[in-house]
């Protein structure tokens, strides 16, 4: 029986457990780290079709940019992801940069054909954050109108959305 893959890159855990947390109900899904490079190895050996019925995709952004390897994935995986059930999220925390990110994220004919695309929110925690991350968050924060992050915790409700989608 093929599976459903749950595929995310995440640098604070937030796409991870979100990632998790569709995993855990998808019958038969599984779960790779793109930012693994033998989990990413070992999906990349075969072509999708072959071990999957449908894929879901995501990663966690930072400065208006998903995960770089959540990008080359998709990037790379075009043409076999545009003939499998699909979808795409972001973990983020500002809501009206959402739209210009996916549309970094995804070419149009993966945007068109999937059966989610969206965020399914976020958290940033500024002073849990050290150096260089502590510095762009800030900067990144006061950019969008010095306001709180809209986006406080992952969305249950998005992420129902998203699943309901593959059972
Ligand atoms: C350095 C830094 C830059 C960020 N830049 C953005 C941004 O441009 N837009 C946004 O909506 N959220 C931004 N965020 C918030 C993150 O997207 C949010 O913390 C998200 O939950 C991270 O996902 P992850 O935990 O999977 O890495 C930024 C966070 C950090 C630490």
């Amino acid at each position: 029986m093929k599976s459903i893959l749950v595929a995310y890159a995440s640098k604070s855990g937030t796409a991870k457990e979100a990632a998790g947390k569709i995993a855990a109900v998808l019958p038969n899904a599984e779960l790779i780290d793109l930012a693994d490079v033998s989990s990413t190895a070992r999906a990349a050996k075969t072509p999708l079709h072959e071990n999957y019925c449908a894929a879901i995709i995501g990663g966690g952004v930072r400065v208006g940019l998903v995960h770089g390897e959540t990008k080359r994935f998709i990037d790379a995986r075009k043409e076999e992801l545009e003939t499998l059930p699909s979808a795409y999220f972001i973990t983020n925390c500002f809501p009206e940069s959402v739209d210009e990110i996916i549309g970094k994220m995804l070419p149009a004919s993966l945007k068109d054909s999937a059966l989610f695309v969206g965020t399914l929110g976020g958290r940033l925690d500024i002073n849990s954050l050290r150096g260089l991350d502590k510095v762009i968050a800030k900067m990144v924060s006061k950019a969008v109108g010095e306001q709180k992050p809209v986006f406080s915790e992952l969305d249950e409700h998005a992420i129902q959305t998203l699943v309901s989608k593959f059972l």
